[in-house]
C-alpha cells in the first residue's frame, strides 16, 4: 500500500519496540551488542559506528519520506557530504557545483577537497548548455541545490538528471531547504539526496545532523560501507531528536509556507525593500519550475534593502522576534545576513553573495507578531 507523506514520516522505520511495545523508538545509549557465538549476531547489531537501532530507525524514515531505498544519518549535513563525495569521487576527478550555494558547501569543495585532488567549477545551473559544457570525462557528480542557500534559485533537477548522466555522472540533490515534504529529488531522477537535518527534519534548532537517501540500492550500500569506514554517523540521542522532529515535519512546513507568503506581501509594499527573493513569485526566475517540482514554496525568504550593507545589518539589529542568528528551519524565526555570517566563507569567490541581502527563516509563531516585528526592524 502507498502510504501518505505523514503517515511514513511518523511510522516508516518506527514500529513498536518488540521488547516492551514503546510506541517511540528508544535511544540505545549502547556501543557493543552481546553475539550469540562468535560472529552470531542478534538482530545484525554488533558495534554502533556500523549500525544502531535508534539511526536505523531514522534511516528508514528519512529514506521512506525521500522516496528512496536507503537512508544514512550522519553527524552534520557536512558530514554527509564529505562521505558522499569521497565515495563517488577519488583524486582527478571532478564535480560540477553551482555557483550559489551554501558558504560551508563551498568551503568544502575549495578547501578541502580541492588540496586532496578533486576539481570543480561552479556553474549558473538554470544555463543547462553551461552544465553540459561543464561535464567533462573525470565529472563524477553533478551537484546541486534547489532552492539555494542564500539567493532562493531554483534549479530544474529532471533536467539536470539528464545531463549529468548523459555525461555519466551522478546528480547529487541538496534539498535541505525545501524538505523532502515539499520536494523529492529522487522521483525526479537524482540518484542522490543530501540533508543537513539540522534544519527543517529536525526542525527544533536542538541537534546538528546530516542525511543521505539514495535511488539505488547499490549507491546506498557504497555510502553505508563508506559512513562505516570514515565514521562520522549520528549518535543515538541525535538520531531520536531528528526522528521527533520529521515526525511534524508535514504540519511545520505547511505553517512555514503560510507565514512566509504573509512575510512577502510586507515585504513587496515596504518603500525600503527593492528585490524579493522568492519562488512563490510569478517574477521569480525560477517560479516556473518551482512550481512543477515543489509542493509548495517554502519558508526561506531573502531579500535586498535600500541603502546596501550597513542598511541590511541594521535591520538585522533591530529585529526582536526574528532572533539574530545562522542556521535556519526550526519553529523560530530569524535573521541573519549572509555576507557577514553564514556566507562569510564565500566572500572573494564566485559564490560570494550581495552585501545588501537580508536573509529571513520564517518560523511558526503567530504570522500578526511576526509582521509587526519586522515593519519594525524596517524602521
Ligand atoms: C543548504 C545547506 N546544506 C548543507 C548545510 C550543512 O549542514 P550542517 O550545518 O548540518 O553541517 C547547510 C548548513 O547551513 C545548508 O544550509
Amino acid at each position: 500500500m502507498n502510504q501518505g507523506f505523514e503517515t511514513l514520516a511518523i511510522h516508516a522505520g518506527q514500529e513498536a519496540d518488540p521488547h516492551t511495545g514503546a510506541v517511540v523508538p528508544p535511544i540505545y545509549a549502547v556501543s557493543t551488542y552481546k553475539q550469540d557465538g562468535v560472529g552470531g549476531l542478534r538482530a545484525g547489531y554488533e558495534y554502533s559506528r556500523s549500525a544502531n537501532p535508534t539511526r536505523t530507525a531514522l534511516e528508514e524514515a528519512l529514506a521512506a519520506v525521500e522516496g528512496g531505498v536507503r537512508g544514512l544519518a550522519f553527524a552534520s549535513g557536512l558530514a554527509a557530504e564529505d562521505t558522499l563525495l569521497r565515495t563517488v569521487c577519488k583524486p582527478g576527478d571532478h564535480v560540477v557545483i553551482p555557483d550559489d550555494a551554501y558558504g560551508g558547501t563551498y568551503r568544502l569543495f575549495s578547501r578541502v577537497l580541492q588540496e586532496w585532488g578533486v576539481s570543480f567549477d561552479p556553474v549558473p545551473l538554470g544555463d543547462l548548455d553551461a552544465v553540459r559544457a561543464a561535464v567533462r570525462p573525470e565529472t563524477k557528480a553533478v551537484w546541486v541545490e534547489t532552492p539555494t542557500n542564500p539567493l532562493l534559485n531554483v534549479a530544474d533537477i529532471a533536467a539536470l538528471a539528464d545531463v549529468a548522466h548523459d555525461g555519466g555522472a551522478v546528480l547529487v540533490v541538496d534539498n535541505t531547504f525545501a524538505s523532502p515534504y515539499l520536494q523529492q529529488p529522487l522521483s525526479l531522477g537524482a540518484d542522490a539526496v543530501v540533508h543537513s537535518t539540522t534544519k527543517y527534519v529536525g526542525g527544533h534548532s536542538d541537534v546538528v545532523g546530516g542525511a543521505l537517501v539514495t535511488r539505488s540500492a547499490d549507491l546506498g550500500e557504497r555510502l553505508a560501507y563508506h559512513q562505516n569506514a570514515m565514521g562520522a554517523v549520528a549518535g543515538p540521542f541525535d538520531s531520536w531528536l531528528t526522528l521527533r522532529g520529521l515526525k511534524t515535519l508535514g504540519v511545520r512546513m505547511d505553517r512555514h509556507c503560510d507565514n512566509a507568503e504573509r512575510v512577502v506581501d510586507l515585504l513587496l509594499s515596504h518603500p525600503k525593500v527593492v528585490q524579493v527573493l522568492y519562488p512563490g513569485l510569478p517574477e521569480h526566475p525560477g517560479h516556473e519550475v518551482a512550481a512543477k517540482q515543489m509542493r509548495r514554496f517554502g519558508g526561506m525568504v531573502s531579500f535586498r534593502v535600500e541603502g546596501g550593507e550597513e542598511a541590511a545589518v541594521e535591520i538585522c539589529n533591530r529585529a526582536k522576534l526574528f532572533t539574530l542568528g545562522e542556521s535556519l528551519g526550526g519553529v523560530e524565526s530569524l535573521i541573519e545576513h549572509p555576507g557577514r555570517m553564514t556566507h562569510a566563507s564565500a566572500a572573494g569567490s564566485p559564490l560570494e553573495v550581495p552585501a545588501d541581502l537580508v536573509r529571513l527563516s520564517v518560523g511558526i509563531e503567530t504570522v500578526d507578531d511576526l509582521l509587526a516585528d519586522l515593519s519594525e526592524a524596517l524602521g
